[in-house]
């Protein structure tokens, strides 16, 4: 199928550090999802050889449209490194402009990269050059507030060849502070003629609905809306589910199956899909359903008047490490969670690794 088909109407899975690990990929792709992209993927540690980068750009088996994301600034790398990762499978290839962590940015990848649209425009025109797949670009709408270079950019990239452009609605000093702004997101869609994917803030089925038909986008995508809420590909086709605790279980209950496939029922498999598992779990308890007055929770927030309608929801909720840590050992050793432990003194917020 032609990539802009793959793309329309598509609920795409972000590009995550740690999120998009290939287990997680797979129950996504069970849940419904058709087009996904790898964790970040450092094109200079391809270069270096290095083993952990070789696995990120790993395809599962069952995969329908795979994209892998490159981070780096040397045309001539990441033309290589574009070749290679679609001998390994990709269907399409990302350029990472989005990436606000210091340790990147410093060596000029990610968001710093987006303040170079020429050199961008270099880095994209290499890459495409280099390989038979579509090449898309994923940007921020600037650095800061005084710096909002979003439509520059995008023209730029779209006149070096890209296939298509993800925007995420915020800059990079934003971070998660303030909402997405789906009005400039929906000003690159209306100025470049390429697909245009929108990225921000997309929690229920009705918020994709809403900004499909009226950002002029071709495609959505969402990240931390499908780390707490795997089942939202699901939710595109069937619509909002009432979604029960045992439902939710069964879900998280799979991802440790794919886990174990995936990094082996060994010992050290096993501490690996723990590893993971217990970081995924501090998102699956930030599910919220609709409240009982019709309004939806937003994305940061917790419920005040939760109200649990099985002991098995309340421990679904807990957000304290005893509580955390309780659930992913027992999903490990696929036992029963029904003895859970006194609420811990410290509730911590879950860690987010955002690199994009
Ligand atoms: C845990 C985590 C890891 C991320 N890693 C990446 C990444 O590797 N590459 C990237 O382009 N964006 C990354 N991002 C950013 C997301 O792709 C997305 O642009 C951002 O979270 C906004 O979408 P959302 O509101 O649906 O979360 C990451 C986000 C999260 C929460």
């Amino acid at each position: 199928m032609p990539f802009s088909e793959d793309l329309t109407g598509a609920l795409v899975m972000a590009p995550m550090t740690k999120g998009s690990n290939l287990p997680y990929r797979r129950l996504c792709v069970e849940l419904g999802a058709r087009v996904l992209v790898s964790e970040m993927v450092v094109a200079r540690r391809l270069k270096q050889r290095r083993k952990s980068e070789f696995a990120l750009i790993r395809r599962a088996p069952d995969e329908p449209c795979f994209g892998v994301q490159l981070a780096g600034n040397q045309p001539d790398e990441m033309a290589w490194a574009a070749a290679l990762v679609e001998s390994r499978g990709a269907d399409f290839i990302d350029l990472n402009l989005g990436c606000p962590i210091d340790h990147f940015t410093r060596m000029g990848l990610g968001a710093a990269l987006a303040r170079q649209p020429k050199r961008v425009a270099r880095t994209v025109e290499a890459m495409r050059l280099a390989v038979g797949v579509p090449v898309t670009v994923k940007i921020r709408l600037g650095w800061n507030a005084t710096s909002r270079n979003y439509l520059d950019l995008a023209r730029a990239i779209v006149d070096a060849g890209a296939a298509a452009l993800t925007v995420h609605g915020r800059t990079r000093e934003a971070r998660y502070r303030h909402p997405a702004d789906w009005d400039a997101i929906a000003e690159v869609a209306a100025a470049v003629p390429v697909p245009v994917i929108g990225n921000g803030d997309l929690l229920f089925p009705h918020e994709i609905a809403d900004r499909l038909a009226s950002s002029g986008c071709a495609a959505v995508m969402s990240a931390r809306g499908v780390l707490i809420k795997p089942w939202l590909f699901r939710e595109m086709t069937t619509g909002y589910e009432d979604i029960t605790a045992e439902a939710r279980l069964a879900i998280y209950r799979r991802y440790v199956d794919l886990a174990l496939a995936h990094w082996g029922d060994d010992d050290h498999g096993r501490t690996r899909a723990r590893e993971f598992l217990r970081w995924h779990l501090g998102f699956w308890v930030r599910h919220a359903r609709r409240r009982a007055d019709g309004t939806w929770p937003g994305m940061q927030e917790r419920e005040p008047d939760f109200a649990p309608r099985s002991p098995l929801e309340a421990l679904l909720a807990r957000t304290d490490d005893a509580a955390l840590d309780y659930m992913a050992d027992r999903l490990l050793a696929q036992d029963a969670l029904d003895d859970p432990p006194a609420v811990g003194a410290a509730a911590t917020a879950p860690e987010v690794t955002e690199a994009g």
